[in-house]
């Protein structure tokens, strides 16, 4: 792996205190949202009380493991061969590494979690450019998102949800991508626990029976690039929707 530049230092430096501030911020910043936002309210707060109780307790004790404190590996060695543009939702987004990642390549970015907390902090990292986020279930999105976005970035939100939760997954991003949008994720196919708890590892050939009823697989790889100690557990995809 690359050293980390400056930039990427002061980031993670940066996480604790951060995360720290939006602890106190979260309770007022979670009431306002509710109070601004009727139309969403209750698929919202259904979201965080049946879903998003553990994800947001583990953000309020700080227990994040799978924050590394800068963008995804994989997702920057793509972008070094394959500028984006447009709109992008970036779903189980976290602490938005890579919301402001691909903002600084001058997309409209979307992130969204239904993790207040860890929503509020992504919302404390200085502004880069065109970057937004929501507090929202992805299985419960506002219909306004539906069929806006050119393109759904993923990593480790698939591998967060309950495997019976998959085809739901496909549906819910099917419904944001704009006619012919894409998918563009890294899937976990080789987690280390083959266990009970996320993330729960999936096979090559479920990605393609799930995918296939609303997705065209365009290309399929391993990542050279992973945080350490993912080598050789990630697979990336390119999808498109059907339309
Ligand atoms: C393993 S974390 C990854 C976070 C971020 N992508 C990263 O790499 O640091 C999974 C994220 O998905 C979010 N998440 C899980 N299920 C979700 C759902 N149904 N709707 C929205 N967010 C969800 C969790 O709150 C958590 O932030």
């Amino acid at each position: 792996m690359p050293s980390l530049s400056p930039d990427k230092k002061r980031e993670r430096r940066a996480t604790p205190k951060l995360i720290i501030r939006a602890e106190k911020q979260h309770i007022i910043s979670k009431t306002r949202f509710f109070k601004s936002k009727q139309g969403i309210q209750n698929q919202t707060i259904q979201g965080i009380t049946l879903m998003g109780l553990d994800w947001e307790q583990r953000y309020q004790s700080l227990d994040t493991p799978w924050d590394k404190g800068e963008p995804t590996p994989g997702l920057l060695e793509f972008l070094s061969n394959h500028p984006l543009s447009g709109k992008i939702l970036v779903v189980g987004c976290g602490y938005g590494h890579d919301v402001r990642t691909l903002s600084q390549q001058g997309c409209q970015v979307v992130g969204v979690d239904f993790a207040p907390s860890a929503i509020t902090a992504a919302q404390s990292f200085p502004s880069i450019s065109d970057e937004t986020y929501l507090i929202a279930d992805i299985f419960n999105l506002p219909k306004e998102l539906d069929s806006s976005f050119d393109y759904v970035w993923e990593h480790t939100c698939f591998c967060a949800i309950a495997p019976e939760q998959r085809p739901n997954y496909v549906e819910s991003v099917a419904r944001v991508l704009k006619r012919s949008g894409k998918l563009l994720a890294i899937f976990f196919v080789n987690p280390p626990n083959q266990g009970n708890g996320p993330p729960y590892g999936v096979k090559v050939n479920e990605l393609d029976e799930l995918f296939a009823p609303h997705f065209t697989l365009l290309e399929d790889w391993q990542p050279t690039q992973a945080h350490p100690g993912w080598e050789g557990r990630e697979r990336m995809r390119l999808l498109q929707k059907n339309n």
